[in-house]
């Protein structure tokens, strides 16, 4: 039976990291390309009519001038908080009792965790991503919800149940010996069967006691191949309150560092408003920095400096950080990445940018080998990007001198409407 496909368009390839050396050098755009898809894994990229002479019997999809990406990894997600995002007038303490905590606590019914769960896998693919790192609630069925709704879509997603033991209502804490035992058994029972990537999940400083982040850092060093995830210096008022939770530490990162959720699996969500010996042990273990710009501005958090992180050579990835961030979309948080490099002087490329929300993700994952760049025996995780989506992007391309300013504009205004399909292990979800 012909199981392969050969997509034609525009194609994106990578050599390299555009943060490290010119992204002239390492960032290609095939305007005739074409890549090659059999059993869910990307077989070649090449040149269109090269790969129809040489695989005559695959299905041919035209996409004509549309742009074939890697598929968009979101670094830093709520899914439980789905249906909340943009609630309105709080910064982050308030917000998240006003608006996060309550509609979280809703997710002790297993049957809305699965109802939430698959809508947020059609809401993402709607919006060209196919994996993310996303916080579930303090309830194990909550992850069981997403990891079940995405391997039903043959999906790679990272997730783990959120651990709070304290400054959280009665209905949402846990406990030190709980969390290492539901967070174990979920491990046992998710962690590496088909695409699933469990994430231990201290929500942040303030919700844990020493007790629980002890625990949870055992937990980690006993299955060093699990990815970590939390929050770190999202905003100073928070910054100030784990000073105060935790005098004895030099910082808000010595506050993982001293428990043993410091190292190079481990995701740092936000990261804005650093000290300079923060930068410099992120930099030397090789945390992972998840830069969440939507978010950021939303809650009022600041704007991170991520040129210079870059420069210090920390892992960064892009992420939503849905509902703090107050989009689904990897475009507009492209844009609000660009707007927030701004502020500090610096103008991140398109190319910069697109890396960041695909092979920049998927590294920060641990994932590039598998996810996050059209490359031969990758997973076939792909976003198709109309380049004239609406009729303001349409008129700006129609001036443009070059490819790269039609995308830049595409990434500067586009949102799902510029999605004309998303791709997932070699099945077309939407478009
Ligand atoms: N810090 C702790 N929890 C959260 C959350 O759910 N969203 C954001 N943006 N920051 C947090
Ligand atoms: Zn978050």
């Amino acid at each position: 039976m012909n199981t392969q496909t050969l997509l034609t368009g525009q194609t994106l390839t990578f050599s390299g990291n555009p943060f490290e050396i010119p992204w002239e050098d390492c960032i290609h755009i095939n305007r005739t390309g074409a890549v090659l898809l059999d059993a869910g894994r990307i077989v070649i990229v090449g040149d269109a009519e090269t790969l129809k002479t040489q695989h005559p019997q695959a299905k041919t999809i035209s996409y004509g001038d549309d742009l074939i990406c890697p598929g968009f990894v979101d670094a830093h997600t709520h899914y439980p908080q789905t249906a909340m995002i943009a609630s309105w007038g709080k910064r982050l303490i308030d917000w998240l009792n006003t608006y996060t905590f309550p509609e979280e606590a809703r997710f002790s019914d297993p049957e809305y965790a699965e109802a939430i769960a698959t809508r947020y896998l059609d809401l993402t693919a709607a919006n060209g991503t196919t994996t993310m790192a996303s916080f579930a609630t303090i309830h194990p069925h909550s992850v069981d919800a997403l990891f079940g709704a995405a391997q039903k879509r043959g999906q790679c997603v990272v997730t783990g149940k959120t651990c709070m033991d304290r400054n959280a209502p009665d209905d949402l804490r846990d406990t030190a010996q709980s969390a290492y035992d539901d967070s174990k058994a979920l491990i046992e029972c998710w962690h590496g069967k088909g695409r699933a990537q469990y994430a231990i999940t201290p929500r942040f400083s303030p919700t844990s006691t020493p007790e629980q982040m002890s625990a949870l850092g055992a937990l980690w060093a006993e299955n060093p191949d699990c990815l970590m995830q939390t929050h770190l210096s999202e905003q100073t008022d928070e910054i100030e309150w784990v000073r105060s939770l935790y005098p004895q530490a030099r910082d808000y990162l010595d506050t993982y560092e001293a428990h043993g959720l410091l190292g190079a699996r481990g995701l740092y969500g936000h990261s804005i408003h650093l000290t300079p010996r923060e930068i410099d042990r992120l930099a030397e273990v090789k945390g992972r920095v998840i830069h969440c710009p939507t978010s950021n501005t939303f809650i009022g958090s600041g704007a991170l400096n991520l040129p210079a992180l870059a420069a210090r050579h920390i892992p960064l990835g892009l992420a939503t950080d849905t509902g703090g961030g107050s989009s689904f979309s990897m475009l507009r948080t492209m844009a609000a990445a660009y707007e927030a490099a701004q502020h500090h002087g610096q103008a991140l490329h398109a190319a910069q940018l697109i890396w960041l929300a695909t092979a920049g993700s998927a590294n920060a994952l641990h994932l590039g080998h598998e996810i996050g760049s059209l490359t031969a025996g990758n997973y076939a995780d792909i976003a198709v990007l109309d380049l004239k989506s609406t009729q303001a992007i349409n008129q700006r391309a129609n001036r443009s001198g070059s490819v790269w300013e039609d995308v830049f504009a595409t990434l500067m205004m586009g949102d799902d409407r510029a999605i004309r399909a998303t791709w997932i292990a070699g099945v077309a979800v939407h478009g």
